[in-house]
């Protein structure tokens, strides 16, 4: 099994639970709030972790209690946390999700200390980049950063994961080009492309150009529709398990997290998105980021 790396955000979220989404100019009474550790990058150290894998994450907290409870769950599940400094006069990321009877939801991130990642804090923590044959990225570290590291690790021949989450509007192609797999939702890829997208002709007409952007290969997950692979020469579209959606929250994550662990264990791109949509599919039959990622056992 090869080591793997993620490089992204640890945030404590605040799930409030909701009849409705709020509307705007409304005020709206929820069932309750719960914290829950979350943040796209840990959420991914914590899926590869509690799946049996290699792995190390580099990030930033604040020097309070939300990073020390976002720590111990990562080292909880085997997570190496060397990479993830504590920073002082500064606090722990945190997201505030509404989620709807439907299970669907809406996130707000205040990023805190996963604004600071910088070259220096990714620079002292090079022997982790210098280990991993795959590495995993997010968006809720600074664009830059994300571009220096897969900049060094490319040249080091590292094979890098881009999850374009959350996704931003005219998307320089310096920011995935050279990756191994890109890896955006419906609603990223209509993001990234500027455009609304509405059916399977469109979505594979942007993963054209987006492989053509020197992307080895492009994995567009659909919810329940399943997921559209395309490797430069075919579309392979993968149909996923109907299941009783509760919460939506960190199921990217989990699909992401699961595909590389079992890329890094050998097996291949099909077998491995078949592994992904399961773990997924588990993962929003429960509520909570951190705590509705499952055990290899229930995969
Ligand atoms: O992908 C889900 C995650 O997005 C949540 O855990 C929240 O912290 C936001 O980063």
């Amino acid at each position: 099994m090869s080591k793997i790396l993620v490089i992204g955000s640890l945030n404590l979220d605040y799930v409030i639970d909701v009849e409705e989404m709020p509307k705007i100019g409304e005020t709206i009474i929820g069932n309750s709030i719960k914290k829950v550790p979350g943040g796209k990058g840990a959420n991914q150290a914590y899926a590869i972790g509690k799946l049996g894998g290699d792995v190390s994450m580099i990030g930033a907290v604040g020097n309070d209690d939300a990073g020390k409870i976002l720590i111990n769950n990562l080292k909880n599940v085997n997570v190496n946390t060397k990479g993830i400094e504590i920073i002082d006069n500064e606090v722990t990321g945190q997201a505030y999700i509404h989620v709807n009877k439907k299970g669907e939801n809406s996130i707000t991130v205040i990023s805190g200390a996963n604004s600071l990642v910088d070259k220096e804090l990714i620079d002292r923590n090079i022997n982790l980049i210098n280990d991993a044959e795959y590495i995993i990225m997010q968006f809720e570290i600074p664009l830059e950063i994300v571009k220096y590291v897969k900049e060094i690790a490319i040249s080091k021949g590292k094979k890098i994961i881009i999850d374009p989450a959350p996704a931003v509007k005219n998307i320089d192609k310096d920011l995935y080009q050279g990756s191994y797999i890109l890896k955006p939702n419906e609603l990223e890829l209509a993001t990234l492309s500027g455009k609304e997208l509405n059916n399977i002709e469109e979505y594979k007409t942007e993963l054209i150009k987006m492989q053509s952007n020197g992307v080895n290969q492009v994995i567009c997950t659909l919810g329940e529709e399943g997921c559209l692979h395309y490797n430069g020469e075919e579309f392979k579209k993968f149909d996923c398990k109907k299941t009783k959606v509760v919460d939506t929250t960190a199921a990217g994550d989990t699909f992401t997290a699961a595909l590389v662990i079992s890329l890094s264990e050998g097996k291949n791109i099909y077998e491995s998105i078949d592994f992904a949509q399961k773990a997924a599919s588990i993962t929003v039959s429960k509520r909570g980021a951190q705590s509705s990622i499952p055990s290899r056992d229930e995969i």
